[in-house]
């Protein structure tokens, strides 16, 4: 360990405030939170601040929806977002948001400075423009029929069905998310940061080693390609700062988000008495490190890197990227339950059983995770429950009862002692480097080791003897021991078990350099269990319980929607697996009577023939049809729909249109040949 502390600051990625966070986010703060943890153990100075990502077109949008200011949106994603990462024992020195005075000021601060460098430009540009809702749309709130392979509902960046890429005016039919109304081309000024003035500075920088080498390679694809202008700024109604001497001009969230790194670090250092130009100066000799997944790699080291150098401030140490997380070997699923919310999680389960299993999978690399929720429990169940915590439960009962709560003067031998220090620096190592699977493997050996001490020393055979009852004494102090540098090894995974397991020891608060100093003829507190096993039944729980959150989310989606009048965001169906689909009995009917139902402007009664019986249903179709008019034809319904009572009677089945809007619907009609009953799949 070196001598003199390090200045160190690290930062994990700031949170868009128009969402909660999910343990997909949780994965890359828990990364971070560890190796920040892990720093201050080793006793450096480590600041790790982050922040809302609080501007940019979805948040203006959903606080609209909402019918809320955005202000009011953010302040209360902020309350939700910190409580969240606090209960998951995430352990910012600051969390801030990027809609503060600070940021604003080195938002404006930074784009003046590279502009007196030469290093903005504008120009003319077209862009897809919705003239009902009077702005210009995001690639993201433009949708249509992919011009590769023709598939509806696509995004205006790429493709889902085929995988093309392509500009936002090359999709066919297009529409607006915000207004369904069809987006016109309409000029505008744009300012461009011209990040080929950094080609140089890049190559280089990639050089040195501040990224992986994976993306390293991947940057460097882009420096071949040439490298392009960058569009920093957005049109009114934006949600964001206005560009100074550019009304009407906002900066792009992206460009003021990583700003948000220096803006909530000022911010500590207003509450703390630091200097902050100690730690931005291009000079500095402190170390910044940039925790981020690999979707946003370019932003990090490319823009930003190239934004620091154009203004006069330092560049980052690193920028670490970590891949997703995956649950069950697959994406996160809403539709599965797998998309769970930090909270749904938390409501359910301890939050260290998480941290340690990300730990236990995490390495250096860009591989995405994978929590797969049978080997979570096996893992959590088996390393922490049955190896740390059993090494305490063994030893303590003994301790309490029988030496009034009182470890040895002296140990027989200090092996396993010893043993734990010398591989204490490779594990450091590890962390260092990001390795913390490795860490994990190597403290659970150790914790293997202990067990197996007391497994040959037997104190609950020894007890029973008046003569070797010292000897008890001693393989529960070196077990105890034992349990203690060990916890001192997981404080950066478990700080919370951690903390107890402290109270316990009553050693005060524990750090890496108290690995060697063993407690002799010390005292300890009554044994409280420190963790309980993982019950599947929780498991099983947070997936319903995560399901639920879906349809909590799609009535937030819906009122989006309706507010902003005809969106297709209600139509952004979650996938199903086959079993869901196979639960529909579609069949094939005949519409035999149809009437009007007295007191209802929308709803017609018919009488439906499946073949077998025959079928009473409301329908929701009266704008869009005459009863005369159906009469006799056939449609499809869902034939196996729990009935319903309503208030006009007891409806049994539903049938099926195409459209959303009561006056233009379109009742699913078979070919010719169908019979009433056949069976839809
Ligand atoms: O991708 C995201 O979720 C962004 N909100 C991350 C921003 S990181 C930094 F640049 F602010
Ligand atoms: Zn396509």
């Amino acid at each position: 360990m070196s001598s003199k502390p390090r200045q160190i600051v690290v930062t994990s990625a700031l949170p868009y405030a128009n969402g909660p966070i999910h343990i997909g986010h949780m994965l890359e703060y828990v990364q971070t939170d560890i190796w920040a943890r892990f720093q201050k153990l080793r006793g450096h100075e480590c600041v790790y601040v982050c922040a809302d990502d609080a501007h940019g077109t979805p948040i203006m949008l959903r606080a609209q929806g909402e019918g809320i200011t955005p202000e009011a949106l953010i302040e209360r994603m902020h309350k939700e977002h910190s409580k969240d990462f606090a209960d998951f024992g995430v352990a910012f020195d600051n969390y801030y948001s990027t809609h503060s005075d600070e940021n604003r000021y080195f938002s404006e601060y930074i784009y003046t400075q590279l502009r007196e460098a030469g290093h903005i430009r504008t120009r003319v540009i077209s862009q897809a423009y919705d003239p009902k809702a009077e702005m210009f749309l995001p690639d993201r709130f433009i949708k249509g029929e992919c011009p590769n392979c023709g598939t509806g509902d696509q995004y205006g960046d790429n493709c889902e069905s085929c995988g093309a890429t392509y500009a936002p005016t090359d999709l066919k039919n297009p529409i607006s998310v915000v207004s369904g109304e069809t987006p016109i081309e309409k000029d505008s000024e744009q300012y461009f940061f011209k990040l080929e003035n950094f080609e140089d500075m890049l190559k280089k920088w990639f050089a040195d080693g501040h990224v992986q080498t994976e993306i390293a390679n991947k940057m460097n694809e882009w420096l071949d390609e040439g490298l392009q202008d960058w569009d920093i700024s957005r049109n009114a109604p934006y949600w964001g700062f206005e560009i100074p001497d550019a009304p009407g001009k906002y900066f792009y969230v992206w460009l003021d988000a990583p700003i948000g790194y220096m803006a909530s670090f000022k911010n500590w250092c207003e509450s703390s008495g630091h200097d902050f130009d100690t730690y931005w100066n291009r000079d500095s000799e402190t170390e910044l490190y940039h925790f981020i997944g690999k979707d946003i790699a370019r932003f990090h080291t490319m823009f930003w890197p190239a934004m620091l150098h154009g203004s006069g401030f330092r560049k980052p140490s690193a920028v670490y990227c970590h891949g997703f997380l995956t649950v069950d070997g697959q994406k996160m699923s809403k539709s599965r339950g797998t998309f769970i919310m930090a909270r749904t999680y938390l409501d359910h389960l301890n939050p260290e059983y998480l941290r340690y299993y990300f730990a236990a999978k995490l390495g250096p690399g860009i591989d995405d995770i994978d929590l797969n929720l049978e080997d979570f429990t096996a893992r959590v169940n088996s390393d922490l429950v049955g190896k740390l915590v059993n090494i305490a439960s063994r030893c303590a009962g003994f301790i309490n009862k029988r030496f009034d709560g009182k470890l040895a003067d002296e140990l027989s031998s200090d092996d396993l002692s010893r043993h734990t220090v010398s591989a204490a620096e490779t594990i450091a190592e590890y962390y260092e480097n990001r390795e913390f699977g490795k860490a994990m493997r190597d403290i659970m050996a150790l914790a293997d080791k202990a067990n197996q001490f007391i497994d040959e020393k037997q104190p609950w055979v020894a007890i029973k003897d008046e003569n070797r009852h010292s000897e008890v004494q001693d393989t529960c102090s070196i077990g105890l021991n034992c349990f203690r540098q060990l916890v001192i090894l997981l404080k950066p995974v478990l700080p919370r078990l951690v903390a107890e397991a402290e109270k316990f020891l009553n050693a005060g608060n524990q750090s890496w350099d108290d690995l060697d100093k063993d407690l002799l003829g010390h005292s300890i507190n009554r044994f409280q269990p420190l963790m309980t096993r993982v019950e599947p039944v929780s498991i099983k729980r947070i997936i319903e319980a995560s399901k639920q959150d879906l349809v909590s989310e799609r009535k937030i989606q819906q009122a989006v929607a309706d507010q902003s009048n005809n969106s297709t965001i209600e139509e952004i169906a979650e996938e199903i697996v086959y079993d869901d689909f196979a639960k529909l009995d579609l069949r094939v009917a005949k519409i035999v009577g149809a009437k009007k139902v007295e007191k209802s402007d929308k709803l017609l009664q018919l009488t439906l023939d499946i073949g077998s019986e025959t079928r009473n249903v409301f329908a929701g179709i009266a704008a869009a049809y005459k009863p005369e008019d159906i009469e006799g034809r056939l449609t499809v319904m869902v034939a196996n729909l729990a009935p319903r009572k309503m208030r006009f009677g007891i409806s049994e089945g539903m049938v099926l249109c195409a459209g959303s809007d009561d006056n233009e619907l379109y009742l699913l009609n078979p070919e010719s040949g169908a019979e009433p009953g056949m069976r839809i799949s």
